[in-house]
């Protein structure tokens, strides 16, 4: 972890407005993610109730890679989607190179997920990379996933612009991503949990300096939601979208096929 990262990330200022409009919001989130990166797993699983890893599945599901394929994990944090993926594929794609590439551009994510991925996951590999930038090369892959991590990078179309280059014609694109449910009496409880007891005990329990679990709301409460998610596939030329609504309608996960 680097010294920036034991420092406040976002604090009642930056968090006052929109964080996704901010010239520096790159830069905060990695900080604030090698600043978590160590407790990231345990707080996932306590404040979803071990429903994530079931959000996760069904992502896999949906990007229906079949063996031979490779699938792109963007934004792979430590590991879990890509791990999930690699369960279900050989370790070599048709081409001899690996089926699972998972990338992130926070160094601390990386040797947890690479931890993590042996014996029936030993399918996935990592990079270091933006999400803007991908390190592959043009049309590389059958399916790109992202869970959790669209509404993090800076500029998401330009990010679903880059995801369309790394894949083939016909290759699928898979969304997972928090969402504001839409039930009012569901939308008041949901709030109630994200913005007043889970930064307290999220914070408590990682020790955080950061802010993240009040920069997570917020982000959530202030992104696209599910229309402005599938305006992104429609705008970079996927065809066929399809999202589905779980955990009540605060979590969508989407997907679509280039060119279709
Ligand atoms: C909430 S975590 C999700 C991790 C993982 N996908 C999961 O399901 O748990 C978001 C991740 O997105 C990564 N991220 C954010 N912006 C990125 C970018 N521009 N390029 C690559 N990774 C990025 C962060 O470093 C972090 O690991």
């Amino acid at each position: 972890m680097d010294a920036a990262a034991k420092k406040k990330v976002w604090g009642r200022d930056t968090l006052a407005g929109d964080p996704h409009a901010r010239g520096d919001k790159a830069r905060r989130v990695r900080a604030m993610f090698a600043s978590i990166a160590g407790s990231y797993d345990l707080n996932n699983r306590l404040h979803a109730f071990g429903m994530d890893q079931r959000w996760r599945r069904v992502a896999v599901g949906m990007a229906a890679v079949t063996p031979g394929e490779r699938v792109v994990d963007v934004a792979c944090g430590t590991g879990d989607l890509a791990i999930a993926l690699a369960r279900t594929l050989p370790a070599a794609a048709a081409d001899g190179g690996p089926s699972v590439i998972g990338v992130d551009f926070t160094f601390a994510m990386l040797p947890l997920a690479e931890g993590k991925s042996s014996g029936d996951a030993a399918a996935a590999a990592y990079a270091a990379g933006d999400a803007l930038r991908l390190p592959l090369p043009d049309a590389c892959c059958e399916a790109v996933t992202i869970a959790f991590g669209l509404r993090n990078v800076a500029d998401p179309s330009a990010a679903v612009a880059e995801f369309a280059r790394v894949l083939k014609p016909g290759g699928r694109l898979v969304v997972l991503e928090f969402v504001e449910p839409r039930n009012p009496l569901i939308r008041w409880g949901n709030a109630a949990y994200t913005r007043g007891l889970m930064p307290l005990t999220a914070t408590a329990l990682s020790g955080d300096r950061s802010g993240a679990y009040r920069y997570l709301p917020k982000s959530v409460a202030t992104f696209l939601g599910t229309a402005g998610v599938a305006a992104l596939y429609e705008r970079h030329g996927f065809g066929g979208h399809r999202s589905r609504a779980m955990n009540l309608g605060t979590v969508d996960c989407h997907a679509g096929t280039l060119g279709r």
